[in-house]
């Protein structure tokens, strides 16, 4: 299975926002198989299809140590939530960077498995916040749109740092 291509902030194609996936397809179940591989090759704990350039509601999460509790969240619809909490977060296309955001504590979360089969999944802590950050880039949204101009600016300003020096 090929490691896939993570786009990196502020590329454009992360402001796309994804379409729902109507069947679960053999091209979906590969998706999902090659986003897996990658966010584990990352590493990281949550991978939306937008990050890899493919715009349909697709995400894999997995807050486990040992990397053996897979979550697939195809359509995923956040149907109640509840509590708050503030976790330093971070993204693989956003490499280096970690700040607090404000999420629902708990969550019920409606998804389809790669089976096709819908199912609903409570999550909290780690696992709900990851979720939420995930479904935000299907919305095109990137946790640091969340911050202050001024802390947007200088993530900007370290970013392009960052890449001037990988050239
Ligand atoms: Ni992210």
């Amino acid at each position: 299975m090929p490691i896939l291509n993570i786009l990196r902030y502020p590329d454009e194609r992360l402001h796309k926002v994804a379409t729902q996936v109507s069947e679960v397809t053999d091209e979906i179940r590969t998706l999902v198989h090659n986003m897996t591989e990658t966010m584990y090759a990352a590493p990281g704990i949550g991978l939306a299809a937008t990050q890899v350039n493919v715009h349909q509601c697709v995400i894999v999460v997995d807050v486990s140590d040992s990397q053996n509790e897979l979550q697939v969240l195809i359509n995923p619809e956040i149907i109640s939530s509840s509590g708050v909490s503030d976790n330093e977060e971070g993204c693989l296309s956003v490499p280096g960077v970690f700040a607090k955001v404000c999420r629902a504590h708990s969550i019920s979360v409606k998804a389809v498995d790669i089976n096709g089969q819908t199912y609903v999944l409570e999550a909290s802590g780690l696992l709900a916040v990851c979720i939420q950050h995930e479904m935000d880039h299907l919305l095109g949204k990137v946790f640091v749109e969340y911050l202050s101009p001024l802390k947007q600016k200088r993530i900007l300003t370290k970013l392009k740092k960052q890449q001037r020096n990988a050239m």
